[in-house]
C-alpha cells in the first residue's frame, strides 16, 4: 500500500471513508498476515482463540457466525469443535487466502459485518476475534450482531488491549510503538499497516467501557476475562431470552 495514497491520520470520521481505509489496508497484509500474527504474539494467538470460543461451550451443532474472519484460525477452532461456522469479512482477499489454507469453509461471504446478509436469529453464537477495533460503525455493529443472534444465544469478543498494570503497560507500549510497527514494515512491507494496528489498540475503548456499551445495546451477562499480562481480553455476553 502507497502511504501517501490514503493515510489514516487524514480520515475524517465517517464510517464509510474509513472502512474502504481499514479494507484496503487489510487486502495489503494478507500474504504476510498468519506469520506476522504468530511471530509478534509469540504464538498466544492460538491460545486466546481457544479461551474465546470456550464461552460458546457446547459448540457441537451449534451455528456461530465467525465475523472479521480474517484468513479463518477462528472459523477452523470452531468447526473443529462441532460447529457449523458462517464467516464473513469485507476483505475477498483475507476469504480467499482463508480457503486456500482450507481454514474456511465453503460458508463464507463478503460483508460488512455491521450490514449481516442473515435472517434475524439465525445463529446460535457470535465470535469476532481481533477485529472490533477495527469497526469505526460499533453501534449498528451491535445491534446486527444481537439481530442475527437467538434468544440465549452468546457473542465473544477477542480483542488486544491496554493492560491495567502500569508497569506492564510502559513495556507494553515499547512492543506497540517500536516493535510492531518496526516487525511489521520489514516482513511485510507496509509502512502504514502495523502502525494503524498499533494505533488501533492504543485508542480503542477498555473492555469495561465495552462492556457497559455490551449492556447499553441490551446484552446481558456480559463477563471480562483478561489474558496474558492482560494485553488480551475475552469480553462474552448473551441476548437475553425474551420474558
Ligand atoms: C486483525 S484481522 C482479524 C482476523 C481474524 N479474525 C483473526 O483472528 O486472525 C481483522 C479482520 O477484520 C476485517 N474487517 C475489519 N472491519 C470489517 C468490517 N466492518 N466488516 C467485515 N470485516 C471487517 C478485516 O478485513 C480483517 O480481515
Amino acid at each position: 500500500m502507497k502511504d501517501d495514497h490514503l493515510s489514516y491520520e487524514r480520515m475524517d470520521a465517517d464510517p464509510h471513508e474509513k472502512k474502504l481505509f481499514i479494507r484496503q489496508l487489510f487486502d495489503a497484509v494478507v500474504p504476510t498476515y498468519d506469520v506476522l500474527n504468530r511471530v509478534l504474539s509469540l504464538g498466544i494467538d492460538q491460545t486466546w482463540r481457544r479461551a474465546a470460543i470456550r464461552n460458546l461451550s457446547p459448540l457441537s451443532g451449534k451455528r456461530v457466525i465467525d465475523l472479521c474472519c480474517g484468513t479463518g484460525d477462528l472459523s477452523r477452532l470452531l468447526r473443529k469443535r462441532g460447529a457449523v461456522t458462517l464467516s464473513i469479512d469485507f476483505s475477498r482477499k483475507m476469504i480467499l487466502k482463508g480457503l486456500n489454507k482450507k481454514a474456511l469453509s465453503g460458508l463464507a461471504a463478503v460483508a460488512d459485518a455491521s450490514f449481516l446478509p442473515y435472517q434475524n436469529s439465525f445463529f446460535n453464537g457470535a465470535a469476532i476475534a481481533f477485529g472490533i477495533r477495527n469497526i469505526p460503525d460499533i453501534g449498528p455493529f451491535l445491534k446486527e450482531v444481537r439481530r442475527v443472534l437467538a434468544p440465549g444465544g452468546r457473542f465473544v469478543i477477542l480483542e488486544l488491549v491496554r493492560p491495567e498494570n502500569p508497569i506492564v503497560n510502559s513495556i507494553y507500549k515499547v512492543y506497540l510503538h517500536g516493535l510492531l510497527p518496526l516487525a511489521g514494515r520489514l516482513v511485510s512491507g507496509d509502512k502504514t499497516a502495523y502502525r494503524y494496528l498499533a494505533e488501533t489498540i492504543a485508542t480503542f475503548i477498555d473492555p469495561a467501557d465495552l462492556s457497559f456499551l455490551l449492556t447499553a445495546y441490551g446484552f446481558e451477562d456480559v463477563r471480562i476475562h483478561r489474558k496474558t499480562f492482560g494485553i488480551a481480553a475475552v469480553i462474552s455476553c448473551k441476548k437475553g431470552e425474551p420474558s
